[in-house]
């Protein structure tokens, strides 16, 4: 790219911007302020695009999908299990393990086992699409990994690789 006419450089002269004393090559200068604008603009608009990518946890597991239209739902509301979901697995571990007892009603009176990986991730198989899209988002990694583990033995297996 060569500014032959010195067009570019003209304009900006007039401008008062822009007052070389010398023009050794407009075109070189011109090639330089593009590159510089690239290198500034680069970090910014790579972060903007990453920091757009909200989460998109997906309801759509075959488990899920085997369900009617209707019963397409969570133990209790969405809006309670996108807030409570780890208040409510803290009350499942404790109802399991202090009091030994495993059913659970949920709001719709359907009746679930209470278990993170035989109930949660029966339905929610996809955890890297569900579980993980938030939480890679939040910046958290629950712990409970290293013991539950046994389903889905995708998930597992992908977790376990992580976790060495
Ligand atoms: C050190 C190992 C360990 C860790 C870490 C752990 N758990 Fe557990 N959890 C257990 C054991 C053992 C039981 C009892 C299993 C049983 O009786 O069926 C249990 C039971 C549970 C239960 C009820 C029964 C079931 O099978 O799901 C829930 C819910 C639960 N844990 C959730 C969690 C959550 C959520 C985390 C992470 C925040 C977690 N646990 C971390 C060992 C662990
Ligand atoms: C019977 C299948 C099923 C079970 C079991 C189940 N879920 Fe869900 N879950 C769903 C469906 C379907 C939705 C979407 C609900 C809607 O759109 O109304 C959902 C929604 C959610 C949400 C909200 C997602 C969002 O986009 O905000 C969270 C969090 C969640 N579930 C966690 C859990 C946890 C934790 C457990 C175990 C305690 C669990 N789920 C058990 C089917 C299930
Ligand atoms: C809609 C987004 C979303 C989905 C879907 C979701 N989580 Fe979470 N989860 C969060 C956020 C945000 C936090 C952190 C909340 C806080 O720190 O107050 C969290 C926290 C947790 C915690 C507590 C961890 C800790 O260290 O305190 C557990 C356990 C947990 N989630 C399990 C699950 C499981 C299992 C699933 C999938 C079945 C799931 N979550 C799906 C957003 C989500």
């Amino acid at each position: 790219m060569v500014d032959k006419s010195n067009k570019v450089i003209n304009a900006l002269k007039e401008t008062g911007f822009f007052k070389p004393r010398k023009i050794y090559d407009g075109g070189k200068v011109i090639v330089g302020i593009i590159i510089l604008f690239a290198l500034v603009a680069f970090p910014l608009l790579y972060n903007m695009g990453k920091a757009a990518k909200v989460p998109d946890p997906k309801v759509n597991t075959p488990e899920i999908q085997k369900l009617p239209e209707k019963e397409r739902v969570c133990v209790e509301p969405k809006k309670y299990m996108t807030e409570n979901h780890m208040k409510l697995l803290n009350d499942w571990r404790d109802w399991v393990v202090r009091e030994g007892s495993r059913d659970y009603i949920g709001f719709t009176k359907k009746k679930y086992t209470m278990s993170l990986q035989n109930t949660c991730l029966e339905c929610h198989s996809n955890y890297d699409n569900f579980c993980n899209e938030c939480h890679k988002y939040a910046g958290i990694t629950p712990y409970c990994w290293s013991c539950h583990v046994e389903k889905p033995e995708e998930w597992a297996a992908g977790k376990l690789k992580e976790e060495k």
